[in-house]
């Protein structure tokens, strides 16, 4: 594999300043991907410690199986979704756990088989899948999701201001022929020409297919498990390290923390406390982190990125 070819790490230096691996101590790296975050993890924890690693790709995992041979021994690789971490944790007991890191969304490796459909610019089904074993894909969302259905995830999951617009063309074009990747690009051209003569900085299919692939994989509903899991499973001082791509998967991190970082979650109105909630963590990073010029210019799809830090205190 070449370097053009890699998954270049995001953040990954910010990452490893705030988990500070320490030699013998365990670590758990939920989105494996290219690897590069457990590789500098093994290099860090060296001789003894392990690396737990989630992905619910398998050809991700037989990747990095090869790029990591060198310490196979140290691995546990993990072929299922992230919020699954509590129930690995127990199966393995895996314990003396220093630092978990997540790292959203899908990898240069996914993107760049355009049979995946991970891309605005592929051609065919469109696919959208991190685990090709289960059954929902953005094809069948397309090719047969009710009008409104549709509307609901462009909208919620995509912010996509044209929601109703680009769900109506599709629904109508789908009489004709069945939705492809190049004809739902060509949907939402349209309906963004209908409505603005003046093209938009980013391309107008983002939204739809940010949307698309979060319905296909339900990636808030196991966003949100894993959150919960990953704080329940850390020890005392250790942290947690997440870094994520859009503002609602942000904001889904970000409420959950301050959430748990607070003692009661009462509502305003209450003049007494009746929750009994006590602050677990504390945020480390008042603001996310976001990478340097430097790393943009070097990786331009690090440019979205955002880290944030909690250490368990409770
Ligand atoms: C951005 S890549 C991680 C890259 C990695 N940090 C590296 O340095 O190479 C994200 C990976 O997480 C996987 N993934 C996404 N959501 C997941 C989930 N809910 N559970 C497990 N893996 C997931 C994707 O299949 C993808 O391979």
């Amino acid at each position: 594999m070449t370097q053009q070819d890699k998954h270049i790490p995001v953040l990954l230096a910010e990452v490893l300043s705030y988990i500070e691996p320490q030699a013998n101590k365990n670590y758990i790296d939920a989105t494996l991907g290219g690897g590069g975050y457990t590789e500098a993890l093994l290099k860090k924890n060296a001789p003894l410690g392990k690396v737990m690693c989630f992905d619910l790709d398998s050809d991700a995992i037989l990747l990095a199986q090869k790029r990591l041979s060198l310490w196979q021994d140290r691995v546990i690789y993990i072929n299922d979704n992230f919020s699954t971490i509590k129930s690995k944790i127990d199966e393995y007991k895996f314990d003396k756990i220093g630092g978990i890191v997540c790292d959203l969304g899908y990898s240069f490796l996914q993107i760049k088989d355009r049979s995946r459909g991970f891309s605005f610019e592929s051609q065919g089904e469109l696919d959208l899948r991190y685990n090709k074993q289960t059954s929902l894909t953005g094809h069948e969302i397309v090719n047969t999701w009710q009008e409104n259905d549709i509307a609901r995830i462009l909208k919620d999951y995509g912010e996509e201001p044209l929601a109703r617009k680009i769900a109506k063309l599709i629904v109508s074009e789908r009489k004709k022929t069945k939705i492809t990747s190049q004809i739902l690009r060509e949907l939402i051209i349209k309906a963004y020409r209908q409505r603005w003569s003046t093209p938009s900085r980013i391309n107008p299919a983002t939204r739809t297919w940010q949307a698309l692939r979060i319905a296909v994989n339900d990636e808030f509903y196991h966003l949100k498990i894993f959150l919960q899991q990953a704080i329940a499973v850390l020890p005392k001082t250790s942290r947690l390290a997440i870094v994520s791509f859009h503002s609602l998967e942000d904001k889904i991190i970000k409420d959950y923390f301050k959430q748990e970082a607070k003692d009661c979650i009462c509502p305003k109105e209450l003049s007494k406390c009746i929750c009994q909630h006590r602050a677990q963590i504390k945020i480390i990073t008042k603001k996310p982190i976001i990478p340097t010029a430097q790393e943009i210019q070097r990786n331009p799809r690090s440019r979205s990125a955002k880290l944030r830090v909690i250490e368990k205190i409770n």
